[in-house]
């Protein structure tokens, strides 16, 4: 397994769509593992394929404190949503900066598993935040494009001249 260079914003390859998974074999399950690799040594409790440069439709995901509820999201697609509200929110790619959006606080998730199994799951709380946070990243969209302009340009300067500084 590999920790894997994570992309930032306001790198291009964040902003595509990325196209579905078609073939479950086994680079597909090193890179699943690379990515949980890379997610808890973020540390994170989520990261999408695009974030380390690979377009496709995929994210892995855990929300636990013990690390020990990992979730593979294949092709997911959100098929019930409910309750929006207020939420904080951090993203690897946008290190260093938190802001408050809104999320829906239920959800219904379809996806298919690591071995291309689908399955569907009802989640709610950080857990749902967490899943359409990668959904968006999927569909190449941050968490940030739901700020204002103002905020969003501020971001940008910042990591801009953060990136210069650190080469
Ligand atoms: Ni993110």
């Amino acid at each position: 397994m590999a920790v894997l260079p994570i992309l930032h914003h306001p790198d291009p390859r964040l902003r595509r769509k990325t196209p579905p998974v078609e073939r479950f074999d086994q680079d597909l399950q090193r890179l699943i593992d690379d990515m949980f690799e890379t997610m808890y040594a973020a540390p994170g409790v989520g990261l999408a394929a695009n974030q380390v440069g690979v377009q496709l439709r995929l994210a892995v995901m855990d929300c636990s404190d013990e690390h020990d509820q990992p979730l593979v999201m294949i092709n997911p697609e959100l098929v019930m949503t409910d309750d929006p509200q207020e939420v904080e929110e951090g993203c690897l790619s946008v290190p260093d900066i938190r802001d408050k959006i809104r999320r829906y606080n239920k959800l219904r998730l379809r996806a298919l598993d690591r071995n291309g199994q689908p399955y569907e799951l009802e989640a709610d709380g950080l857990m749902a935040q967490c899943i359409q946070h990668e959904i968006d990243h999927l569909d190449g969209k941050l968490y940030i494009d739901y700020l204002s302009s103002l905020k969003r340009e501020r971001i940008r300067k910042k990591l801009q001249k953060a990136a210069v500084a650190g080469g």
